[in-house]
């Protein structure tokens, strides 16, 4: 197959406008959707997926800071797509032996698909929150334990936090690999006064120039269906495919849904929303002559000053906001592709496909300049108030966490989270992290495997205070067990890089790293910390965490 690059348009998410408030219903559902891709003979392919209110991605939902949505989210994964019919089984292989929804639930295939839906960076209350057990089936004939709505009540995002790039993707236990990986993905942009005063006065790109890009990494069928598992050590001693892999990396791009797309740009200045929605896939992104993105955000927010990047590493999970600026008159005509040379697995693994992967999308700067919008050369100051309303690292209880690499029952790779106190632990261990409510508190994470693994907390907004090389020995290397006075610390911790040090709710933690970052435990209730490579998530490196005084 010889697919195309950069002939496909850039899809552009429809929005719902929800900076009023108001109720909204997101209908979850299958269809078929041109991804951009060919067949042999060049004929343009259709691709089953799943996605809200028939798109993938999902609509974006623009909504604003202290107002708040409600949503309704509906499992419509069935034969009419409108809730009737028969459920639909899953378009992927679910892989029974590890820890999922339904592995209590006799004849579960007669239920259908669990699904539930996270707001990714939202400070949102624990039963709106999508946690992994709060799943349910079409028409709710089942639900997980931690499925705390009734049948008609929805969702409430308070939004009550500052202008940031959100998005709302499936968290299913033990699925939620193959619920994002079949289109359950979506942008939720959170605006705010100070945000909308930038944009007014021309400091930073407003509306049509403001652009989310979801990137996600996939491979396809020969007759263009999605294709999730061989050729990842997927496979049991009879050879038969058993799913769960320690890491997906696909070999064809997809940005907003379509397969290397270009946009055609004004010369001028453009806002990028820029998501890693991939399984297991680091990016680092640079673009051929010189253009440089300015990094204005992070996860959960604006910097107190714009970060200039001539290459953005952007790990599952993270959100980069940058703007790139067209306007240089050499650049009038050309089509300025966007390259990738991130390692897989990051950062030591093999090196992209300069052809297939180590491309991402392209701008053709080609557009004649539309006058009516002022050109916005990007500010100097973005922020006028503190990053940051946690008490500091100062008083705060300390945490000392651990990333563990061990094996399961079938002798599979399995990357686990755990307490440097206990060993690696199982989801299914008791809570080990119960801050008290509103409490600050310090996470010192050790990364003990090989990888980076992008570690995401929800609820929260968390401060990264430094990195540092450390040594350590097991006491029992099978349990991750370690020997707490074996730990040795290396050089000198380091600050984040410069676009680092924001609002953030995901961070790659370096192997052979501790990193500590500090955040306020601010809503009481059950959340969960993970690392974002979807891959590791779903085979246990995942704990619940809970704030406030735990129930017996
Ligand atoms: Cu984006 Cu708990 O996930
Ligand atoms: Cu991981």
């Amino acid at each position: 197959r010889t697919q195309p690059k950069f002939q496909n348009a850039l899809p552009i998410p429809e929005v719902i406008d929800a900076r009023q408030g108001g109720l909204f219903n997101m209908y979850i559902t299958q269809f078929e959707q041109e991804l951009g891709l060919v067949d042999a003979a060049g004929k343009s392919l259709k691709t089953t997926v799943w996605g809200y209110n028939g798109k993938y991605p999902g609509p974006t939902f623009v909504a604003k800071k202290d107002v708040q949505v409600q949503v309704y989210w509906y499992n419509h994964l069935t034969a009419n797509g409108d809730g009737t019919g028969n459920p639909l089984p899953h378009l992927l292989h679910i892989d029974e032996s590890i820890h999922w929804a339904m592995e209590h639930v006799e004849n579960w295939e007669q239920y259908g698909v669990p699904v539930v839906t996270h707001l990714h960076g939202g400070h949102t209350e624990s039963a709106s929150d999508g946690l992994p057990e709060a799943w349910f089936t079409p028409n709710f004939t089942k639900v997980g334990v931690d499925f705390k709505k009734g049948d008609d009540e929805p969702y409430y995002y308070h939004n009550d936090q500052e202008a940031a790039t959100l998005w709302y993707h499936d968290h299913a236990l033990g699925i939620t690999r193959l619920n994002v990986y079949a289109g359950m993905a979506g942008f939720y942009i959170l605006t705010d006064d100070h945000e909308q005063q930038l944009k007014a006065t021309n400091q930073l790109p407003a509306d049509p120039y403001d652009i989310g890009l979801a990137i996600q990494d996939r491979m396809f069928t020969a007759d263009g269906q999605l294709y999730y598992g061989a050729g990842h050590n997927n496979h049991d001693d009879s050879g038969e495919e058993v799913g769960i892999s320690p890491e997906f990396f696909g070999n064809i791009i997809l940005v907003n849904g379509k397969a290397w797309p270009v946009l055609e740009v004004e010369p001028r200045q453009y806002r990028f929303r820029m998501l890693n929605g991939s399984d297991s896939r680091f990016y680092n992104l640079y673009m051929a002559p010189g253009l440089k993105f300015w990094q204005i955000g992070t996860d959960n927010g604006l910097l107190p000053a714009p970060v200039v990047h001539n290459q953005l590493l952007i790990s599952p999970g993270e959100r980069k906001d940058v703007v790139i600026d067209f306007s240089d008159p050499v650049l009038w005509g050309k089509t300025i592709i966007v390259r990738n040379n991130g390692k897989t697995p990051f950062p030591n693994g093999s090196t992209p496909d300069p052809n297939a992967e180590g491309q991402i999308m392209a701008f053709r700067i080609n557009q004649p300049l539309n006058t009516d919008f002022a050109l916005t050369p990007v500010p100097s100051s973005l922020r006028t108030t503190a990053m940051f309303d946690h008490a500091g690292p100062a008083n705060a209880k300390v945490r000392k966490l651990l990333l563990f690499e061990g094996t399961d029952e079938q002798g599979r790779l399995k990357a686990m989270l755990g307490t440097i106190e206990d060993g690696a632990l199982d989801w299914e261990d008791e809570i080990t992290e119960n801050p008290d409510m509103n409490a600050t508190e310090v996470w010192e994470i050790y990364n003990t495997t090989p990888d980076a693994h992008p570690i995401h907390l929800h609820l929260v907004s968390f401060e990264v205070l430094s990195s540092q090389k450390f040594r350590l020995d097991f006491e029992d290397p099978e349990e991750g067990v370690v020997a707490e006075s074996s730990i040795r610390l290396l050089g000198q911790p380091r600050p984040p890089e410069a676009g680092q040090n924001g609002r953030k709710d995901t961070y790659p933690i370096a192997p052979g790293e501790v990193t500590r970052l500090v955040a306020k435990f601010d809503r009481e209730g059950l959340y969960v910390w993970h690392c974002h490579i979807l891959s590791h998530e779903d085979h246990e490196m995942m704990r619940p965490y809970y704030v406030g005084d735990m129930p017996d």
